[in-house]
């Protein structure tokens, strides 16, 4: 079962969305209905399912409704049509009781301002949800503390939040949302106001953190690179509608349309392509190929970057190998330089 779904999902802003919502289902678009509703569409049928323990990542420009998205997850915004399933069950049907119940033990939330409470330390702050939730003041100070520690911030418990930069704030922020210990973790452009190399840094910790916790994390951000590094899934927003959802590399390889191959012309393929995803089968190799020379033993996993300098270096063949040592696949030159040119 899929920890989170969207199923059709429509949000139209202003006076009377239900009166418009018909136009949008027969196909208008949202610069149509601007003009002729004035009313403003955030989402446009939007399903998508995301597993339990994985990072979606949302991604689009500004404006195509990525905020819009998130917020129906935790019901800070109710949708003019469609369903919102968390564990399978649809929030849209819960109590006011039990919505307060999902959004203090279930899932927590990491802002792009940090939305930290200034007149408190970086304790009380990350203790915060603790205390929300009644735990006794010993049990909320210690988990408080690993929580800090799990960031690297143990000697800055006392500090207020304005004595900090702005990434550990943002560490901070990280922290409290995760001393709930909640299932989802829900960032709405968590590292988007950080200067490039503390947000790379952010970025690193996350990805440390989660390969410990394995919460379900819905990552928002407008930038690619964030997106290939950190997103197990990624769902393409634009104007409302989602236009591609699929892993990093196979955005990549097949952008759905225009919008996404603008996103992707100029990654770096060989930092985001893996060895799996461009070799080919035992069998075609062997058949093409019989007596190339040397080969160079490479893991699944590996990304292109990681052995492109030796095959070109020593011109040797590549052989691909899974977590058990067999030969899953080949790769020659000309498979790279395949990949590694834009299609797009
Ligand atoms: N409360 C609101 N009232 C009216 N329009 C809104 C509201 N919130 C968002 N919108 C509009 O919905 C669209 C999607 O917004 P948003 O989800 O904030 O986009 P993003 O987070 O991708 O920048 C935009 O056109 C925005 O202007
Ligand atoms: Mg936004």
């Amino acid at each position: 079962m899929p920890k989170i779904e969207l199923k059709n999902v429509y949000k139209i802003f202003g006076e009377d969305p239900q009166s418009v919502l018909p136009l949008l289902q027969e196909g208008a678009t949202k610069e149509e209905i601007l003009e002729e509703k004035d009313h403003t569409v955030g989402l446009d049928n939007v399903s998508l399912s995301i597993e339990e323990g994985e990072t979606f990542v949302c991604m689009g420009l500004s404006g195509s409704g990525k905020s819009t998205l998130i917020r129906h997850i935790n019901r800070l915004i109710d949708p003019t049509k469609g369903e919102v399933l968390v564990d399978g069950v649809n929030v849209l049907q819960f109590s006011e009781d039990e919505l307060l119940e999902l959004r203090r033990n279930e899932m927590s939330m990491v802002f792009q301002r940090f939305g930290l409470f200034p007149h408190k330390t970086v304790m009380e702050n990350v203790a915060y949800g603790l205390e929300v939730q009644g735990k006794p003041l010993e049990d909320r100070n210690s988990i408080a503390e690993d929580q800090i520690k799990a960031v690297g911030l143990n000697g800055f418990e006392h500090q207020y939040p304005s004595q900090l930069s702005g990434g550990m704030q943002q560490r901070v922020g990280l922290a409290r949302a995760l001393a709930t210990d909640p299932g989802i973790l829900l960032m709405d452009e968590a590292f988007s106001a950080l200067d490039p190399l503390i947000r790379s840094d952010m970025q690193t910790q996350l990805l440390d953190l989660q390969s410990k916790l394995h919460k379900t994390i819905v990552f928002i951000t407008h930038d690619l690179d964030e997106s290939l590094k950190l997103g197990d899934h990624i769902g393409i927003l634009h104007g409302g509608k989602l236009v591609q959802v699929g892993k990093p590399e196979e955005i990549i390889m097949n952008p759905a349309d225009d919008y996404v191959a603008a996103f992707v012309k100029d990654v770096n393929r060989a930092k985001v392509l893996r060895a799996k995803t461009i070799m080919q089968s035992p069998e075609t190799y062997t058949t093409k190929n019989k007596n190339s020379g040397k080969t160079l033993k490479v893991h699944e996993n590996n990304f292109i970057e990681e052995f492109l300098p030796q095959v070109l270096e020593k011109r040797v063949v590549v052989e691909v190998i899974d977590k058990d040592g067999n030969t899953s696949g080949f790769i020659t030159e000309k498979d790279l330089a395949q990949s590694l040119l834009t299609k797009n």
